[in-house]
C-alpha cells in the first residue's frame, strides 16, 4: 500500500516542473517568434535584414536589384506579431483620423444643414441638405473590435500566378480597389466587402447612366452584396459623377450600396502620414484603406502591394494583375509608401504578402 502512494506524490512534484518547463519553452518560442528549432544563424540573419530595412528612410537612390534580394530573403523569415507596436499604431490612427467612425459619411457623423469641406480644397464647402443626408447610410458597416482578419487587395502584377485567392477569401472582411476584376483565377479570390471606384471612369465607360443603368449594374453584379466606396467630396468636380452612380444603382435596386469617403478623414489621414515622412502630393487609396484596416481590424493582410516592375526573382511584371496600364507617377510616391508598409510588416503591425501564397 505504501509503495503505491509514492507514485502520485512523485507526480505531484514532477507535473508542476514539467508545466513550468513547457511554459518557459513556449514563451521563449513566442518571444523570439522563430521556431525553437530554427538554426540560430537564420534568426541572426533575419534580425540583420530587419534592422537594415527598418533603418531605410527613403527609396530614392535605392539599388532595386539589391533591395529586391533583401526583401526576398526577408519573406523567408518568420513574421512576428508585435502586439505593443500594433496597438500603438491603431491607437494613433484612431486618435488622429477615426476610420472606425468616419471613414465614410453617415447620418451619425453628419447632420442636416451642416457643410462638408472638400478634401483638396478645404475652403470649398458642400451643404448637406436633407436630401443629401438621406443618401448617407445610418452608420458605418463595422463595429470597432469585431473584425478579426482583413485582406486588403492591391492590384499589383505581383498577384499574377500567386495562388493567393483562397487565403484572401479566408478573411472576415475583404477590401479591393478600382473595380478590380475578381474570380478570374485562383490568384485573387472573389469575396468583396468594400470596393473603391473611380467615378469619372465609370461615367466614361457607361454613358447615359440615368436612362440606362443596366450595363453598370450588370458589370457590378459579380461583387455581390458589397459597399461601393466613392470619393464624392475629394474634388468639387467629383461630386456629380459620384451622385450619378449612386442614383443609377438605386434605380435598379442593385445589391451594392454606394457610400462616400468622409473628406475630413481623408484630410486628417493625409496630414498624419505627411508628419511621418510621406511627402507626395497625395497618399494613394491603397495606403488610405490599409490604414483604415489597421485601425478597424485585428489582423491586417496586404496582397498585391508591390509597386515595382520586377518580381522577387527579377522576372518582369505587368502594372496590374489584370492589365498593363501604367500608374500616375506624379501624384503618388508608391515606392515610398511600400517602404512604409514593409516597415510596418517588419515591426509586426500588419502582414505583407509578396509573392506566392503556397510557397
Ligand atoms: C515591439 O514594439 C515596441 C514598440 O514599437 C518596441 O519597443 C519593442 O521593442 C518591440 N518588441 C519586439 C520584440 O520587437
Ligand atoms: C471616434 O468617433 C466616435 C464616434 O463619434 C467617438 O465616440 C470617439 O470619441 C472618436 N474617437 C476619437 C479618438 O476622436
Ligand atoms: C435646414 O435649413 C432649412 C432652410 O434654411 C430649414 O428650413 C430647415 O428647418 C433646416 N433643418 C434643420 C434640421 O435644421
Ligand atoms: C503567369 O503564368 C502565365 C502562364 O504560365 C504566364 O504567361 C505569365 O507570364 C505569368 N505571369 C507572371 C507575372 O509570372
Ligand atoms: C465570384 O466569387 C464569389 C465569392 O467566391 C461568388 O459568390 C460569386 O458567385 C462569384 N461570381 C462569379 C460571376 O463567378
Amino acid at each position: 500500500m505504501h509503495r503505491w502512494s509514492v507514485v502520485p506524490r512523485l507526480w505531484c512534484l514532477l507535473l508542476p516542473l514539467l508545466l513550468i518547463l513547457s511554459l518557459t519553452l513556449l514563451n521563449y518560442d513566442q518571444l523570439s517568434g522563430d521556431s525553437f528549432l530554427e538554426p540560430i544563424q537564420t534568426s541572426l540573419k533575419c534580425r540583420k535584414l530587419r534592422e537594415r530595412l527598418v533603418a531605410m528612410t527613403t527609396m530614392k537612390l535605392a539599388d532595386m536589384a539589391l533591395f529586391t534580394q533583401v526583401v526576398r530573403e526577408l519573406m523567408d523569415c518568420p513574421w512576428r506579431l508585435n502586439l505593443t507596436h500594433r496597438e500603438i499604431q491603431r491607437t494613433e490612427l484612431w486618435a488622429c483620423c477615426n476610420a472606425s467612425d468616419r471613414l465614410i459619411v453617415t447620418r451619425q457623423n453628419t447632420h442636416v444643414n451642416q457643410t462638408l469641406s472638400y478634401k483638396t480644397q478645404r475652403s470649398r464647402k458642400k451643404l448637406v441638405d436633407r436630401t443629401l443626408w438621406e443618401m448617407f447610410p445610418r452608420s458605418v458597416p463595422w463595429k470597432k473590435g469585431l473584425l478579426r482578419r482583413c485582406s486588403v487587395v492591391g492590384s499589383g502584377g505581383i498577384l499574377q500566378n500567386s495562388s493567393c485567392g483562397e487565403e484572401i477569401d479566408r478573411a472576415d472582411y475583404v477590401i479591393r480597389f478600382n473595380l478590380a476584376p475578381i474570380n478570374q483565377s485562383r490568384d485573387v479570390g472573389g469575396k468583396t466587402d468594400l470596393i473603391t471606384a473611380n467615378p469619372s471612369q465609370i461615367n466614361k465607360q457607361f454613358t447615359d447612366l440615368q436612362k440606362n443603368p443596366g450595363p453598370l449594374a450588370k458589370h457590378l453584379s459579380v461583387y455581390g452584396h458589397t459597399h461601393l466606396l466613392l470619393p464624392a467630396f475629394s474634388f468639387a468636380f467629383g461630386t456629380a459623377p459620384c451622385f450619378k452612380v449612386y442614383h443609377a444603382l438605386r434605380k435598379v435596386l442593385a445589391q451594392q450600396e454606394v457610400v462616400f469617403f468622409h473628406p475630413d478623414y481623408l484630410y486628417d489621414l493625409g496630414q498624419f502620414w505627411r508628419h511621418r515622412g510621406q511627402r507626395a502630393t497625395r497618399i494613394s487609396t491603397g495606403l488610405i484603406l490599409a490604414s483604415s484596416a489597421l485601425e478597424i481590424c485585428e489582423q491586417v493582410h496586404l496582397y498585391g502591394f508591390w509597386p515595382f516592375s520586377h518580381d522577387l526573382s527579377h522576372n518582369p511584371l505587368p502594372h496590374h494583375y489584370y492589365d498593363n496600364v501604367g500608374p500616375n507617377h506624379h501624384m503618388h510616391a508608391m515606392p515610398e509608401e511600400f517602404l512604409l508598409l514593409l516597415q510596418l510588416h517588419i515591426q509586426g503591425a500588419l502582414q505583407l504578402h509578396v509573392g506566392n501564397c503556397r510557397a
